[in-house]
């Protein structure tokens, strides 16, 4: 069983020699070779050239026996695409060159070129499909509407997203109007990937949690399933709504293939609340990156041990690998996975 295969069977429900593992944001700021090469490229470069895509994809593949790649990207290239472009201000976040606030502001965002926009984007994952020449898998991804939607109406990184819960709470045909916008070009987007050859996609629903069980139901997880639906028949397809692993009813309802789960609730529990062919991912705090390799091994174990016995786990972070990740640490958490029987 191949990296690949070990993934994909994973993804299904179906028993694996062990669990597979890949790292949110595995490609990044923890490695030195990247920051090497962002010395000498934006991150707009890096991202826009496939080239440079392919070889950042790669950086953690050569480090870490990890079982998937996940393209080099990020989840706003969809609101760029459309219209809304972003940056990065000097004090860390993100900045969009303008908020969405009226239903100007939303008729003026653009679907239909949105393919030939993110053309890069599919050059980027054909080199890297040749390159993993069927050994690992490739996933593709995307941010959900509700948390592209939170950056495209705050226009810029949030604590709160009062502006967006405000939306969503006072003007429902307007916030839908916005949603249904993105809702077509993430799925127009995720379609070009999986023709592009990507083995899974996983939609990044960062900001999920910080709703109430009913408004993240309508604001956030009835948009998933739209696009779960348009894609499933396709690849399997995994849902990472950040804190909403409490709620294993409302994530079963997007359709998803598997449920990322952030790392305060216990695996076992939440697989087994969810249908049985529903499978799940995580969940390692990624602080725990940065202590060291004996309490990533003893911390890694725990999980694998509360697994031992259920079929569709793919082991991963609770959340995105943090910039003071030790590289040493995170080669042992690998090896502790593929080295567990
Ligand atoms: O996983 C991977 O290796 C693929 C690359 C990837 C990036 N962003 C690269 C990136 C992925 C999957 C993302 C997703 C993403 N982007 C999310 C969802 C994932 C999550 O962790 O919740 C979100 C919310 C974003 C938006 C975004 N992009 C933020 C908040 C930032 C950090 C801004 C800051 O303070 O620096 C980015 C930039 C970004 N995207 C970086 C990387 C490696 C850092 C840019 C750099 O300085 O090189």
């Amino acid at each position: 069983m191949n990296s690949r295969e070990r993934f994909l069977k994973a993804c299904r429900c179906e028993p694996v020699d062990r669990p597979p593992i890949w790292i949110m944001r595995q490609a990044g700021r923890h490695l030195p070779e990247y920051r090497e090469l962002r010395a000498d490229h934006s991150f707009h470069d890096v991202v826009q050239t496939p080239e440079l895509a392919l070889e950042v994809t790669m950086q953690p593949l050569r480090r870490y026996d990890v079982d998937a790649a996940i393209v080099f990207s990020d989840i706003l290239v969809i609101p760029e695409a459309m219209g809304q472009p972003y940056g990065f201000p000097e004090g860390g976040g993100i900045e969009m060159d303008f908020a969405i606030e009226t239903e100007e502001d939303v008729d003026a965002l653009k679907v239909d070129r949105v393919e030939q926009k993110l053309n890069y984007v599919a050059k980027s994952l054909r080199l890297i499909k040749q390159e993993l020449a069927g050994e690992r898998a490739l996933i593709g991804f995307s941010g959900s509407p509700w948390t592209l939607a939170t950056y495209m109406i705050e226009g810029k990184s949030s604590k709160h997203y009062t502006k967006a819960k405000k939306l969503f709470y006072t003007n429902r045909p307007l916030f839908d109007r916005l949603m249904r916008k993105i809702t077509s070009a993430v799925v127009r987007y995720l379609k070009m990937q999986i023709v592009a050859g990507v083995d899974a996609v996983q939609i990044f629903d960062s900001w999920g949690g910080v709703l109430s069980p009913d408004a993240f139901a309508e604001a956030s997880a009835f948009w998933m399933k739209k696009i779960v639906d348009a894609v499933k028949d396709d690849v399997p397809v995994i849902v990472f709504s950040k804190g909403m692993s409490h709620l294993p009813d409302i994530m079963a309802s997007t359709g998803a293939n598997v449920i990322g789960v952030n790392w305060n609730t216990r695996l076992s529990h939440v697989r087994r609340s969810l249908p049985e062919n529903v499978g799940v991912q995580g969940n390692l705090d990624p602080v725990i990156l940065e202590t060291n390799e004996a309490t990533v091994e003893r911390e890694a174990l725990r999980i694998l041990e509360d697994m031992r016995g259920l079929n569709g786990h793919i082991f991963n972070l609770g959340h995105g690998i943090a910039p003071g990740a030790d590289p040493k640490n995170v080669k042992r958490l690998v090896d502790t996975v593929v080295n567990f029987k």
